[in-house]
């Protein structure tokens, strides 16, 4: 017998009898702090139902259980399910720096993550291609548009631009309010204030915030830019703490992403200031000198109660300590890996099985329900230093909600899986693929009542249809490209 629940429950005993759906009502609901942090223990008998958490929300992951149970409709089994997560830390991130999305349509995907037990909302709001949080002292950022958006590849050199000015922001009262939203849905969300890269809307609007006063304007496609904050001005210090103290105070969340991937270093490395920075500090190379900012950061938000999370890049110095977890997407040098092999806190993100940008044909359903994000060399105490894992949705091809949700949906509901539920001895996945698939099948139309209309069943495994779903081109995205800007 399998329950339609999605994230699986991880112990559930029957008790040869069912209950109605419709039945399945509970007020009342006993901490009981003997059990695991998030965990509970649902009890459904043909008397009644009875929860017991080890906390709130232990006690909110038990209604969602119930709530999918009842919304499923039909006869119930009766049943005792013990549950607590795998991993502490379930993420989605959503990119609303390349597009942006209105809070509104951003708390359909949070209701939808809720439901599946998901606890971190990753906000990725700087890049260079938009910014969008208001910073009062620096007015300008949040002011600019993009030209226009141009669509292409990375790896076929024709861009089509649509000559559409973009741009806007969210209002400090919007973002407090999203906060709020997922706060009472026992989800932390983490902004992402990206640097010292992907900084060429900041740069854009501040000339002087790079090594070289360059005139530019926020890009307007994907890619890589050299063009990247020079860290040995005190001015541009002075910018990203002003900027840190805005941010710190929209999210009271204890993470706080600063980015770090995708720093090209040739600037650096012929820029004044920074190579003045790096004698000041005896640091022997840029990469180094990433390290040094790192630190820095790290400690400004430490004074502030928050723990710093960086991008795989951001290990590459090789100085990092605690003062950072580390983000795995692409890391060939298995910087993440070492840095947990040796005591560091990570999260588990690879691109090849976590990027929901990607085509249904370059990452199917079953590759994302099939990432075992213990392996890649992690030993024991690596093991022990994964935190969790994450879904990233990028959105340089991603213009509203609708393309948002075909995209993460149903591959983030493998992640929250994933996160979730611990494969038991001698399984690779949670549970063979032909039973998570069975139960999303139920689960769909209970995304589709909270407005989240996933991708069709014929592309999940990649039937290569999804490009004449959308015009837009949905690309291959590449870590290895730099450009000028
Ligand atoms: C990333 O995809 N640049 C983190
Ligand atoms: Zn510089």
């Amino acid at each position: 017998m399998v329950l339609p629940i999605i994230p699986y429950p991880n112990k559930v005993k029957f008790t040869n009898d069912t209950v109605h759906a419709a039945a399945l009502k509970t007020d009342k609901v006993d901490i009981d702090t003997a059990l695991p942090r998030e965990g509970y223990r649902l009890t459904i008998a043909k008397e009644g139902v009875s929860i017991a958490a080890g906390d709130e929300a232990g006690a909110f992951y038990a209604q969602q259980s119930l709530r999918q149970l009842r919304d499923g409709g039909g006869d119930v089994p009766c049943c005792i399910i013990d549950d607590a997560p795998r991993f502490p830390f379930r993420s989605y991130m959503l990119d609303v720096a390349r597009h942006m999305f209105p809070i509104e349509d951003i708390k359909k995907h949070v209701d939808a993550i809720a439901l599946m037990k998901m606890n971190r909302f990753h906000i990725h709001l700087t890049d260079d291609q938009g910014w969008r949080v208001p910073i009062a002292k620096y007015p300008k950022v949040a002011e600019m548009k993009r030209q226009e958006t141009k669509f292409g590849s990375l790896r076929n050199p024709t861009y089509k631009g649509d000559n559409e000015p973009y741009g806007g922001y969210y209002t400090v009262e919007e973002l407090k309010d999203l906060v709020d939203y997922c706060a009472k849905r026992h989800i932390t969300v983490i902004p992402e204030f990206d640097i010292p890269g992907h900084t060429n809307c900041a740069i854009a609007a501040y000339s002087h915030l790079s090594c070289r006063n360059e005139q530019i304007q926020p890009r307007n496609r994907e890619g890589v830019s050299k063009v990247i904050l020079c860290v040995g001005k005190d001015e541009v210090m002075e910018f990203v703490y002003d900027c840190l103290e805005v941010f710190c105070d929209i999210f009271p969340g204890e993470y706080f992403h600063i980015g770090g991937d995708e720093a090209p270093k040739s600037r650096w490395k012929s820029c004044p200031h920074c190579q003045k920075r790096m004698k000041d500090n005896s640091l022997e190379n840029e990469q180094q000198l990433q390290g040094w900012f790192n630190k820095q950061v790290a400690a400004f938000l430490a004074q502030r109660g928050k723990k710093t999370i960086v991008w795989n890049e951001g290990l590459y110095s090789g100085q990092m300590g605690n003062e950072v977890i580390g983000q795995r997407w692409f890391d060939p040098g298995f910087y993440a890996i070492r840095f947990a092999n040796s005591g560091g806190k990570i999260i588990m993100s690879d691109n090849s099985s976590c990027y929901v940008d990607y085509l249904y044909s370059r990452l199917p359903l079953k590759k994302v329900y099939r990432y075992n994000p213990l392996k890649f060399g992690l030993n024991k105490r690596g093991k022990a230093g994964v935190m969790g894992l994450e879904a990233p949705l990028w959105t340089e091809y991603v213009k509203d909600i609708e393309r948002a949700s075909f995209q993460a949906f149903p591959r983030i509901c493998a992640t929250a899986e994933l996160g979730w539920t611990a494969p038991s001895l001698g399984r690779k996945t949670p549970r063979p693929y032909s039973d998570f698939v069975a139960r999303l099948r139920d689960f769909i139309p209970q995304l589709q009542a909270l407005g989240v209309n996933s991708a069709p069943e014929s592309i999940w495994n990649g039937s290569g249809r999804v490009n004449k779903l959308r015009t837009f081109p949905a690309v291959p995205r590449g870590a290895d490209f730099l450009e000028d800007n």
